[in-house]
């Protein structure tokens, strides 16, 4: 029988790949498990990962919302003595209808606590959410949320005996010395909208902030609380949020700016044009005139793409509701100090010779 066993889902996401590079300081005390959706997700994975974590994880490919193959999965890895679960698999889209979110996040979450009690002793779960959500007292901005919310409070009231610990993140962007993040999303279709479309105006609310964090600090205070879980301390509950060193809209705008600019000015292309950030009054009326203004010299995005950005983003441009920073080791490093490599980052894997491709 295994002694200890730590098993991680969403090790091929933004987080998962971020702590999949701190996991070698467990490899010694306790099997190492991920699990992947696909094979392809496997490979992929292992693919780009360090030949170290190829030597010591042991990589399962399985359908979380899937109970049958979660089951499955449970007989396969056989018993562990204890096991810890660190559960970062998520559907993270924003704008999902809300039985496909509910699926993802709470069927699923479901199936992995229910996997942790099948194969283990005694197990203890890390669930990994999300700092703009809360189980209580809280108007949801979108399915997402929701969905994160009700998986959280599904497993304090049905799962006791796994002595959850929730690690809720901000909104997580690149490395803050390298930017090097596992996919494009959250923070980055914005990026897109700046730098692609070369528009001349963001809505939002001037003096809201929008609360990023970098993957690697998210990474570690994530592996701090997996320390603590498998050294058998009390659970907590962490979140893991910048608060007020958050940068507030016109900010995040003027830095991004800043580097895509030095970026044009290297590559001999013209600078971007000077980004105003409109109520979203002001927006609204300007989209309403948008067939009239695009006749004119300014640039944006067709409608279509410009709808579906703003029914993404528009919760948080108006709502900037995210809990405070909370139990961790460190805060958050400064927005001006990473969001360069972050930006500089996204723009080497994005454009070539000028034109924005495909992430
Ligand atoms: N990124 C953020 O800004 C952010 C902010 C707040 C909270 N969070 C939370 O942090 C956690 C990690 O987020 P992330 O950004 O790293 O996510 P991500 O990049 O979107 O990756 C999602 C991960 O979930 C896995 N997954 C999804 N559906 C699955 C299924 N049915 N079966 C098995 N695995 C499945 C995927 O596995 P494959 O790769 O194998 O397909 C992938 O590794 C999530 O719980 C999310 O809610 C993230």
């Amino acid at each position: 029988m295994t002694a200890t066993r730590i098993l991680c889902t969403g090790l091929g996401g933004v987080v998962g790949t971020e702590l999949s590079t701190r996991l070698a300081g467990f490899a010694g005390a306790a099997e190492v498990v991920g699990v992947f959706s696909s094979p392809e997700s496997r490979l992929r994975f292992l693919d780009g990962a360090d030949p170290v974590l190829r030597g010591f994880l042991r990589a399962e490919v399985c359908d979380l919302t899937d109970p049958a193959q979660t089951a499955a999965l449970a007989a396969v890895l056989g018993t562990a003595e204890r096991t810890v679960v660190v559960h970062a698999a998520a559907n993270t889209a924003w704008t999902l209808p809300l039985a496909v979110a509910m699926t993802a996040n709470v069927e699923a979450t479901r199936n992995v606590a229910d996997l942790a009690r099948a194969s283990s002793g005694s197990a203890r779960m890390i669930y990994v959410s999300s700092a703009f959500t809360s189980p209580e007292n809280w108007l949801y901005r979108n399915t997402y949320e929701e969905s994160k919310a009700r998986a959280e409070r599904m497993l304090r009231a049905e799962y006791p005996d796994l002595d959850v610990s929730v690690f809720s993140c901000s909104l997580v962007v690149g490395h803050s010395e390298t930017g090097a993040v596992a996919r494009f999303h959250g923070l980055y279709p914005l990026l897109k909208f700046i730098e692609g479309y070369e528009v001349p105006v963001v809505p939002g609310d001037r003096g809201r902030r929008l609360d990023i964090v970098p993957v690697d600090w998210v990474a570690d205070e994530l592996c701090h609380l997996l320390a603590e879980a498998v050294a058998g301390e009390s659970p907590r509950d962490v979140v893991a949020s910048a608060g007020a060193g958050a940068p507030k809209l016109p900010e995040l705008i003027a830095g991004v700016a800043e580097t895509v600019n030095r970026r044009r000015d290297a590559e001999g292309r013209p600078r971007l044009p000077e980004i105003a950030v409109f109520s979203m009054r002001q927006w609204d009326f300007l989209r309403r005139s948008l067939v009239v203004w695009q006749a004119g010299t300014a640039s944006l995005p067709p409608a279509r793409i410009l709808d579906l950005l703003m029914d993404t983003y528009r919760p948080y441009l108006e709502d900037d509701r995210v809990l405070p920073p909370s139990g961790v080791s460190a805060p958050a490093p400064a927005f001006t100090g990473y969001l360069p490599a972050v930006v500089d980052y996204w723009l080497d894997r994005t454009s070539r010779a000028g034109r924005l491709v495909t992430a």
